[in-house]
């Protein structure tokens, strides 16, 4: 519980009229209480369960932006990603909020066009509106609508923004389509993989590459799958170079800790490695995926984030109380966070897991939907 205190200071009083604003919205969010290090969560997007599987030996700080200070963990970690996804080059960025912010808006200038997803994640919004270029947000997945506006538009410059795994829908664009029509259209294709590298595609390298598609540019997280923290922007020399002059989040601020890069290559070893891991997830996921159909649920999307429509955001809360009761903590997801009427809720299934796991959460779910019928 959230105690409001009066200790704010007099020019931050205002706040506390704010949050009680929110809290009568039902909008007031806190962080839950430090996760058990061996509690079974199906809430993490440590999906191979990665995370602190590795003791990095390179030093904590950059101690400086790169181009003050280089390090050869950075370096080295950017040469593994690019060697993995077949690019010409990589560069590291301290989270994927800043990766994607600092390259939208060192990319896109104010006289171009951005077509992003209307679920696009907050750093891809975020980024397009630093760049100060027009923006036309086009429905889910709506390859034909990303044409339209292209064919129609009076910027010489256009840059597709998307993401390629949506984690509130477990889905995503065509992307071979995708790609087809920004070269009909002379545009460039920008593609965020958070939530699909290491797990989803040919030796988990995403789902532009199960689609034999190179992007333009391309940005995955070290904070899902590989189990660590930072992130990084993909593909051609050229586009490292512009990044490195222009990218304000990579220029004006601390390189990644070499020692959360030397974990992250750590980590993508362990996954070229050890295909099984991902073999694990997805065998887990269909025994998920299809315990929950059996409940009559619906498990929305594929692969391995499972979101279940629920629709009205106070089916969604109960659900989640009754499933809590069980034992199994899943928050509901509501409005704003996703459309009126789709209230949710969201299970990630992870290498951590076991079958026996799985079957514990349907049977939660079982004892939940009885409680509240
Ligand atoms: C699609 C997408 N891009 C970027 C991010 C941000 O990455 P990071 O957590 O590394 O800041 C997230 C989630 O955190 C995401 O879901």
């Amino acid at each position: 519980v959230f105690h409001v205190t009066h200790t704010a200071p007099r020019p931050l009083a205002h706040l506390h009229a704010a949050l009680a604003a929110l809290e009568a919205k039902g909008l007031r969010r806190v962080p839950p209480p430090p996760l058990d290090v061996d509690a079974v969560s199906f809430c993490s997007n440590d999906y191979l369960g990665l995370g602190g599987r590795f003791a990095p030996t390179a030093t904590t700080g950059a101690g400086a932006s790169r181009l003050i200070v280089e390090r050869q963990a950075l370096v080295d970690m950017e040469e593994a990603f690019a060697r993995w996804l077949g690019v010409e080059a990589c560069l590291a960025f301290t989270s994927g909020y800043a990766a994607n912010v600092g390259a939208l808006a060192a990319l896109a200038a104010p006289d171009d066009l951005i077509v992003s997803d209307a679920l696009n994640h907050a750093s891809l919004i975020d980024g397009a509106r630093l760049s100060r270029a027009h923006i036309v947000i086009v429905g889910h997945n709506d390859v034909d609508a990303v044409a339209k506006v292209l064919a129609e538009r009076s910027q010489r410059r256009a840059w597709v923004v998307v993401e390629s795994y949506y984690s509130m829908d477990a889905d995503g664009p065509d992307l071979a389509r995708l790609r087809h029509v920004c070269d009909t259209h002379d545009a460039a294709l920008y593609v965020d993989e958070a939530h699909a590298l290491g797990v989803l595609g040919p030796e988990g390298r995403g789902r532009l590459a199960e689609a034999s598609v190179a992007p333009d540019v391309l940005v995955g997280t070290l904070g899902k799958a590989f189990g660590g923290q930072g992130a990084f922007v993909a593909g051609s020399r050229v586009l490292r170079e512009w990044l490195w002059n222009r990218a304000r989040s990579f220029v004006f601020s601390t390189g990644l800790a070499p020692m959360a890069a030397d974990a992250a290559r750590l980590a993508l070893d362990e996954i070229i490695r050890t295909p099984h891991l991902r073999e694990h997830v997805s065998g887990l996921t269909t025994r998920l995926r299809d315990g929950l159909t059996a409940l009559d649920l619906r498990p929305m999307g594929f692969g391995h984030v499972v979101p279940i429509l629920i629709g009205s955001s106070e089916r969604a809360v109960m659900l989640s109380a009754a499933l809590a009761e069980e034992g199994l903590s899943i928050p509901p997801i509501r409005p704003p966070t996703v459309p009126e009427g789709t209230s949710r809720l969201r299970l990630t299934v992870t290498a951590r897991h076991g079958g026996a796991d799985v079957d514990t959460a349907i049977d939660a779910f079982r004892r939940a939907l009885e409680r509240i019928r």
